[in-house]
């Protein structure tokens, strides 16, 4: 019995890598120090599979004021995500400024360039190719 419970625990644990709090990212990887930031500074927000950040709204109808973009779709580059923080996200109207700072910012930064955007959908494009003649 007890070691059907431990498995049973071993199981959740797995699945809450894409549940809760599990941050995806290798302990050995340049990025992880952003990734534990940007779950303690960020995760409230904003949603961020790779860190277990579930703060986006998930739905029009549930949406509220501090909902902020879903990272799992939008990418971001450094120069915006530093700009983000240091304005209060593009709006400057809902999330706060400097929420960190210095390093911790840029390492925030370089973390979510590296890993926004993953799950958004490739659009077909259509090559247009205009005539100069
Ligand atoms: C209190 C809620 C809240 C917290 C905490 C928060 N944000 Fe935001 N964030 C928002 C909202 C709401 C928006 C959308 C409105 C805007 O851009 O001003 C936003 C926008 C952004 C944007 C612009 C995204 C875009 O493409 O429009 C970035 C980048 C960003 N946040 C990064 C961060 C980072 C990094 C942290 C942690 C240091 C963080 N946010 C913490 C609420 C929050």
């Amino acid at each position: 019995m007890l070691i059907a419970a431990t498995t049973l625990l071993a199981a959740a644990g797995t699945l809450a890598a894409c549940g809760s709090q599990g941050i995806s990212v290798s302990k050995s990887s340049p990025y992880y120090r952003g990734a534990v930031l940007f779950r303690d500074h960020c995760s409230g927000c904003h949603t961020l599979s790779t860190v277990g950040a579930e703060g986006s709204a998930t739905s029009i109808k549930d949406r509220v004021r501090t909902n902020g973009p879903n990272f799992n779709f939008r990418k971001e580059n450094a120069e915006q995500v530093l700009y983000a923080i240091r304005n209060g996200g593009f709006s400057g109207a809902v999330m706060p400024e400097n929420l960190v700072v210095g390093d911790d910012a840029q390492d925030i930064a370089n973390f979510l360039a590296a890993y926004s955007g993953r799950q958004a959908q490739n659009v077909p494009s259509v090559n247009i190719t205009l005539s100069t003649k």
